[in-house]
């Protein structure tokens, strides 16, 4: 029997999870309110708040779990990318505890973690996993990118943004409009009242399967700057189908070369996974795709679309299964590719 404690540390979510032989027994995150004032994380408020967070968490997943820290068989923590103040919290916990237990200790990169995300299963209600090789569409606050899985560790990035993340872009939309943060849940719920065809925006003529979501911000910014010269209340009259036309735009961007990609490779089991995952009109398009053109989608559920540790635990259940622990000096690190 193997148990695997994850802890997530990595931006604004402090996050931890019990996985024994592959199936969830807890997932507890504690999200950070103390951002909103400010229309964006605050590094350094996030440290602060990981540091008061991290001991209950951890707590409650072992409670929930029903496990005690002596039945841990290892702990698997987010090692990079994210911000390195709160990195830090969760990695010197996790060696701090890895050390005290005597038991190894398990890197993720927190990347790979939201591709894994689809392995998680749930004792309740067991899903299909995903087949290798497999695509993923991985789309976050941070990310856009088109990820080939050949392997649980075997990952190949074919396409990326060149400037702005999906999610950046919707966020930084929404904040044009005064919609408040995080953007995406906000434009998310205009949108199912708005007409996704009453505006235009430009969408990018980019080779390959790389993405560009800094134009279609742009393009949002002058057209909302001339409508609001003509009328000031334009957005508080519009917003719900200023809200469904951008959501409509990133969708078609985001589809239209995952779609090439799916052709080219031939690959028909196709995933989706990070924040912007939990978006209605991207798990819409994600279904006329699968009856369109038969392809077999994976959408995880919407407690693992955001940052959660269970993500990391299952990844450090398939690392613990390689013996691919990581040594005590190992430090996190805030950038790194897949
Ligand atoms: O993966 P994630 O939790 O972490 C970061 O990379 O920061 O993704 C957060 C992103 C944000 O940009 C947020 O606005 C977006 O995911 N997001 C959504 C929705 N829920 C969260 N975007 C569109 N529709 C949603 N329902």
């Amino acid at each position: 029997m193997i148990t695997i404690l994850g802890i997530e540390s990595s931006c604004d979510d402090t996050s931890a999870a019990v996985i024994r032989d592959g199936y969830l027994l807890s997932n507890v995150t504690a999200s950070q309110a103390v951002h909103e004032a400010y229309g964006g994380v605050v590094p350094e408020l996030a440290s602060r708040a990981h540091e008061k967070n991290i001991v209950p968490v951890v707590d409650q997943a072992l409670k929930r779990a029903g496990v005690t820290k002596e039945e841990l068989s290892a702990i698997a923590f987010t090692r990079g990318p994210g911000l390195m103040g709160s990195l830090l919290v969760g990695v010197s916990f996790a060696k701090g505890l890895a050390a005290s237990l005597g038991i190894p200790m398990i890197d993720v990169n927190h990347l790979q973690g939201h591709v894994l995300a689809h392995f998680i299963q749930e004792q309740q209600s067991p899903s299909p996993l995903p087949p290798f090789p497999f695509l993923c569409l991985l789309v976050s606050g941070g990310n856009s990118q088109i990820v080939l899985v050949k392997a649980y560790n075997k990952m190949e990035i074919i396409g990326q943004t060149i400037d702005d993340a999906a999610g950046e872009c919707i966020d930084k939309c929404s904040k044009l409009m005064g919609l408040g943060y995080p953007g995406g849940p906000v434009i998310d719920r205009l949108a199912r009242q708005g007409n996704p065809d009453a505006y235009h925006f430009s969408k990018p003529a980019i080779p390959g399967y790389d993405y560009s979501f800094s134009g279609l911000k742009t393009s949002f910014l002058y057209n909302l700057r001339d409508w609001l010269q003509e009328d000031p209340d334009f957005i508080e009259h519009h917003k719900e189908d200023l809200a469904a036309s951008l959501e409509k735009t990133v969708v078609d961007i985001l589809m239209n070369k995952l779609r090439r990609a799916a052709k080219d490779l031939k690959i028909k089991h196709v995933a989706v996974a990070g924040g912007v995952s939990a978006n209605t009109g991207l798990r819409e398009a994600f279904k006329e795709h699968a009856r369109r053109y038969g392809w077999t989608i994976y959408i995880p559920k919407f407690s693992y679309t955001t940052d959660n540790a269970a993500m990391i635990a299952i990844t450090g259940m398939f690392k613990y299964a390689d013996k691919d622990f990581c040594p005590m000096e190992a430090p996190a690190y805030s950038r790194v590719a897949l």
